[in-house]
């Protein structure tokens, strides 16, 4: 496959608070599409960051009685320390508070306002200051609420510079219709477009009474409002993550950006109006995730129900929690996440059907061959099993339909412990006869394992990148997931990749 470029983003978190489920789960979702990219030989960025400046942060650090740029420093490197842990692999970690990215904000501002998008009004209305959202008339909930944080809104009403979205109305339904994959699934398309339809208002382009922000460069009494600063992100940190390379070239626009479904509206709507505004081309895919919920809610720091990814992850390491993430919560929909369902997965799926497909075929190879793979005849049957498997899983991941391409490789993961009790290798070696078949069937078994594998290190990196060392198989392209591609030989043992009882202590 040929050499492109892609893209790919998380939202940025606020540091209001430290890291929880929710924001792990977006950034191990875009972390395996940046994997599987990478299998491919594409030429991939995969950046994610915090988003430091507004209301919900100052907000947040006079709570605490801090600096917001103490705040600010403190769980940004949380945030940071997140990424290794999950085993992220981004090619950088932006921070709103950086320098680079705030020079670049006000420039494009500047550009904008030049571009006549620009004027001084009056904001009068309903705000969500743990949103930072002025909400319109729909998204009001009753008793004038906040309809994600149920607290009730404030009635605003300041001098700002404002942002002419009104003037974008007939482009963005342009881009809707001209392009129907801009934001999926389709629900969240067709939520976009009503929202559209609703008829655009100008929002917005500044705070007064917010010290903590970008200062607006023709205005400095006033700070960029916190949205706009924080959805220049995935732009301005192309024109800083590497020195003296221009990254906007090689990947702007943006493959895929990967949002919750509560921030909708900034990413559909306002962003491609504002880069329209800067002259700069939209982004080529939103993809639109739905929440994790924990006894029926969405996990928040607000609603204090939180699951910690750092316990999760240190008693059964992050293999484990990607892959239960992106199993049982379709990407796309909600779902609910519980210790009790993460066990299920991780006993009935990781230990007993891969792990043990892993430890049973390795054990029989050392048992009836000494530890080396036959060179046995591939069995035809399991050859058409796995055949287009790759190619399948590349264009669901094309639609960052990451729980079907799981589901997909999973399907065969079962099938091969299915083969392994229709053969059963331990009466063919009983029978000195039927060497040939059992040969057949060992080598048909780890070559079925080694591309399994290799299909599955965008979930599982730190699993599979041990059981290709343990089968002498160390290259993990995406040819080489082709079955029949392969030819191993001395195979060595290995410790239970998902032990039953992993760090007790903990
Ligand atoms: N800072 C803004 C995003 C700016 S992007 C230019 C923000 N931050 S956030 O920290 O509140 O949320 C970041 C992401 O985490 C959002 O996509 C949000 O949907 C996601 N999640 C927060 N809680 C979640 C769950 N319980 N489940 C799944 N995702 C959730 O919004």
């Amino acid at each position: 496959m040929a050499e492109s470029p892609f893209y790919v983003t998380t939202p940025i978190y606020y540091v209001n608070a430290a890291p929880h489920l929710g924001h792990a789960y977006t950034s191990i979702a875009a972390d395996v599409m940046a994997r599987h990219h990478r299998q491919r030989g594409d030429d991939v960025f995969f950046l994610t960051g915090t988003d430091e400046h507004g209301e919900p942060v100052a907000l947040a650090a006079a709570a605490e009685g801090v600096d917001p740029q103490q705040l600010a420093d403190r769980n940004a490197e949380r945030f940071r320390a997140l990424m290794p842990q999950l085993e992220a692999s981004n090619d950088f970690f932006i921070r709103t508070s950086d320098a680079q990215h705030v020079a670049a904000v006000q420039e494009i501002l500047e550009r904008v306002k030049a571009n006549g998008y620009v004027y001084e009004g009056t904001y009068e209305g309903l705000y969500c200051p743990r949103c930072a959202d002025f909400k319109t008339a729909q998204e009001i909930a009753e008793g004038n609420t906040c309809p994600i944080h149920g607290i009730e809104l404030d009635r605003e009403k300041e001098q700002n510079w404002f942002f002419k979205l009104s003037a974008f109305q007939e482009r963005l339904e342009e881009l809707f219709e001209s392009r129907p994959d801009f934001v999926q699934p389709k629900t969240r398309y067709n939520e976009a477009r009503s929202f559209l339809e609703g008829g655009l208002r100008d929002v917005s382009l500044s705070r007064r009474g917010i010290d903590w922000g970008i200062p607006v460069p023709w205005d400095p009494e006033q700070t960029v409002y916190v949205w706009w600063d924080a959805l220049l992100n995935y732009y301005t940190a192309l024109t800083y993550a590497e020195p003296g390379v221009d990254l906007v070239d090689r990947f702007w626009p943006a493959s895929y950006q990967l949002v919750g479904k509560d921030i909708l509206k900034f990413h559909a709507i306002y962003w491609p109006a504002l880069l329209m505004a800067a002259d700069l081309p939209v982004p080529q895919r939103l993809f639109v995730h739905g929440f994790l919920l924990m006894d029926g809610e969405k996990m928040s720091k607000s609603l204090g129900n939180v699951l910690d990814p750092f316990e999760v992850i240190e008693r059964y390491g992050a293999d484990a929690l990607r892959f239960y993430l992106l199993r049982d919560v379709p990407f796309g929909a909600d779902g609910s996440v519980s210790p009790a369902a993460f066990e299920a997965r991780y006993e009935n799926e990781l230990a007993n059907e891969y792990g043990n497909l892993a430890a049973r075929t390795i054990a029989m190879v050392h048992r009836y061959r000494d530890g080396v793979v036959p060179a046995g005849e591939l069995d035809g049957e399991m050859a058409e099993a796995f055949d287009g498997l790759p190619e399948r899983v590349a264009e669901l991941i094309d639609g960052a339909e990451v729980t079907q391409a799981l589901e997909a490789i999973w399907e065969r993961v079962r099938r091969c412990n299915q083969y392994v009790e229709e053969r059963a290798p331990w009466k063919l070696a009983a029978d000195e006869a039927a060497a040939d078949q059992l040969d057949s069937v060992l080598a048909t078994l780890c070559e079925a394992l080694r591309t399994l594998t290799v299909l599955l290190e965008p979930w599982l990196p730190a699993s599979a990148a041990k059981l290709l060392g343990a089968l002498g198989a160390e290259d993990c392209g995406y040819e080489a997931a082709a079955f029949g591609s392969g030819s191993l030989g001395a195979i060595e043992k290995i410790e239970p990749m998902f032990p039953k009882d992993p760090n007790p202590a903990s």
